[in-house]
């Protein structure tokens, strides 16, 4: 009998490049979850996909000179054969770029539009194109884009808005009336004071691109990419045109997002089903991020880090199942955590070769040696350590489900490992290597392998969800091979007597850790790789033209005597002698400037600095040295005087 319905999502993925292992953080925890409702007994929906429009696919694609469609085929392909290969156990997977999606996602635009929440005007703001999001001025952080700190564009443009402003006390009464709508409370203290500030009507579509869904009421412009990613947790569904998956799910019971998406999908999105009266979801959970030295894990930090992030390379070394685990137990659900392959590499020695491997590879071998290989019934009176283990064993379950209602995945792993950790000392405290020495202590060894091989069948059941591959490969160590795995069977401690046991190889092989971190680290050198640089807005070659530089050589430099930051230069320009100052006092003496033969910008008006004229400007780069920008000359050997272009 079902329970009844859960719906879980992950975000959609950006298919801009390949997944890294804080996408498959995100997506272990959903899989993770939604595996545990399912041998709960709920009939459950687990959804995941891709966002695939906007202008920073339509402008890597155009690098890479392929169409987007073709781009974003080759990026999706990759990601779901990860998917793949990680046994993850989605039910559906929807592409933004699916006709199943995009119709529905116009039908979804002009019921917005219909019912006057959708209207025409001016955009004037600061776009982050990475992060597909608008902001305004008093929102930016230093000047750069709040949630990624990369520089942001002016951009201006004739646009549609959404009337969000419109939903701003809505919002607010949703979060007070019902604060289980988004958690972590943090995330929704957040969200509220955003809301508190004030809400700005949202521009929901762009015409400076045109990789997007077409605006239908106004061909030139395209669906702002937020709005037509976010509905696809019930386009997915068949909503509005085939609603057959969306009246059977509908409202999702929850969906995961990352914390620096929270905003959209708890003020956002709800207020867009608002206005097509939809009901909301019951649940958006921000978690928190991995982090590599100290940032968001992403592929361009990765690079210049030592650590492995690539999910592929990790888990042929190292298994499916032993970074899930070493995900799902390191970190606390919404608070950031830091990843390094010695800290994974770590829990996957110590809690799962030493604690579960070992407690298996003896029980088993115990078993096959002392009683034929078949698991005794156990003897005479429980003392008062087989009562302790029983008590932790058979109530590990209930702990898990307590937890797991709390996505608390690390505390519920803790649990079963409370009864790994007991049965490894019960075996140590008992020493049924001295009782099998003695024919009268037969029936107490009989107890203890018992009692363990029970220990270890209720950890089968209860890993499941979070390893299924390991349950299974220990169910057939136990015996087991022949009986599915039923959730009710963790709460009981009298199902294996007679069973018969059969050892097989090593659930876990120890690492060496010192090799392995040698290995990955020496894996994971920097590579070539091809990441565009921000750049300023192109100019046109006539533009540039008009610049007229020069090369030059310093004959003479000293202190301005009037202005502490500046060197004032007499520089030779083949039959000229110019006088040139530059703000580089900190940089350089002056008397290691001289002979230096620089590029200057010729053709530069004239101008005075604190009462000396300045004739021209010197081009230097910007460098770091022991972590401080510095400056560092720009020279060349041609002789001076000659244009450079
Ligand atoms: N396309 C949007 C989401 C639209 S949902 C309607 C997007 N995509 S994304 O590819 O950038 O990935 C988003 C999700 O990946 C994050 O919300 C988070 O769940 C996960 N993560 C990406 N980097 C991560 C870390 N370093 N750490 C943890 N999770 C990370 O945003």
């Amino acid at each position: 009998m079902s329970k009844g319905k859960y719906y879980i999502s992950t975000p959609i993925y950006y298919p801009s490049s390949n997944l890294h292992i804080g996408h498959t953080y995100c997506t272990v925890m959903a899989d993770a979850m939604a595996r545990f409702k399912r041998l709960s007994g709920y009939d459950v929906h687990f959804l995941t996909g891709t966002d695939e429009h906007g202008q920073k696919i339509e402008t890597i694609a155009k690098e890479k000179g392929v169409t987007p469609q073709e781009y974003v085929d080759g990026v999706v392909a990759g990601i779901k054969d990860l998917w793949k290969t990680m046994e993850i156990s989605y039910d559906d997977f929807i592409r933004t770029t699916e006709d199943r999606h995009v119709k529905r996602v116009q039908e979804i635009f002009m019921k917005m539009y219909d019912k006057g929440d959708i209207y025409k005007g001016e955009y004037e703001g600061m776009y982050c194109t990475p992060c597909e999001s608008f902001w305004t001025e008093s929102q930016l952080v230093d000047g750069k884009c709040p949630d990624c700190g990369r520089p942001v564009q002016k951009a201006k443009e004739e646009a549609y808005f959404f009337k969000l402003s419109k939903y701003a006390d809505k919002l607010l009464e949703l979060y007070e009336t019902n604060p289980e709508f988004l958690m972590p409370d943090s995330r929704r203290n957040e969200m509220t004071a955003f809301i508190k500030q004030g809400l700005e009507d949202l521009c929901v579509s762009r015409s400076t691109f045109d990789w997007g869904i077409p605006v239908p009421v106004d061909e030139k412009h395209v669906i702002y990419v937020w709005l037509d990613a976010l509905t696809n947790y019930i386009t997915a569904l068949g909503y509005p045109d085939a609603p057959e998956q969306y009246d059977k799910y509908w409202p999702a019971n929850v969906h995961l997002v990352g914390k620096e998406i929270v905003r959209f999908h708890s003020i956002i999105w709800p207020a867009m089903l608002m206005s097509i009266e939809v009901p909301l979801p019951k649940q958006v959970l921000g978690h928190g991020w991995l982090l590599l030295g100290g940032e968001k894990v992403s592929k361009s930090k990765a690079a210049k880090g030592s650590d492995v992030i690539d999910p592929v390379v990790l888990i042929e070394r190292y298994g499916i199942d032993a970074l899930k685990y070493f995900l799902l137990r390191e970190y606390t659900f919404g608070q950031d955590g830091m990843f390094t392959n010695e800290v994974m590499l770590k829990r996957m020695n110590y809690d799962l070769a030493n604690d579960l491997g070992n407690l298996l590879s003896r029980t088993v071998s115990m078993i096959e040696k002392y009683n034929g290989g078949f698991v005794p019934d156990p003897q005479g009176e429980e003392t008062d350590i087989d009562k302790e283990l029983k008590e932790i064993a058979t109530t590990a379950g209930k702990k898990v489900e307590e937890h797991m209602d709390k996505f608390e995945f690390n505390l519920a792993l803790d649990k079963i490992w409370e009864a790994v950790r007991r049965a490894n000392k019960y075996i140590d405290e008992n020493m049924p290597w001295v009782l099998a020495k003695n024919e009268a202590d037969k029936p107490r060894l009989d107890t203890v392998l018992h009692n363990l091989a029970e220990v270890l069948r209720i950890v089968s059941v209860l890993i499941y969800p979070f390893m299924h591959t390991t349950s299974d490969k220990m169910r057939k160590q136990l015996g087991l091979w022949y009986a599915d795995v039923v959730w009710e069977d963790a709460f009981t401690f009298d199902m294996m007597s007679g069973e018969q046991v059969k050892k097989g190889a090593a659930i876990f092989p120890r690492l060496d850790i010192e090799k392995e971190l040698e290995e990955l680290y020496a894996m994971n050198a920097p590579k070539e790789e091809n990441i565009p640089l921000e750049l300023k807005d192109d100019i046109e070659f006539d533009d540039f033209d008009k610049i007229d530089l020069r090369v030059g050589t310093i004959l003479e430099a000293e202190k301005h005597p009037k202005a502490d930051k500046l060197l004032v230069f007499q520089v030779q320009m083949g039959t000229e002698k110019r006088q040139i100052i530059s703000g580089v006092a900190n940089y350089f003496k002056p008397e290691e400037c001289v002979g230096k033969n620089v590029i200057v910008v010729a053709n530069l008006k004239p101008r005075k600095l604190r009462g000396l004229e300045s004739k021209g400007m010197i081009i230097f780069a910007d460098d770091i040295a022991d972590g401080k920008e510095v400056l560092k000359f720009v020279t060349t050997d041609a002789n001076n005087g000659n244009p450079v272009a």
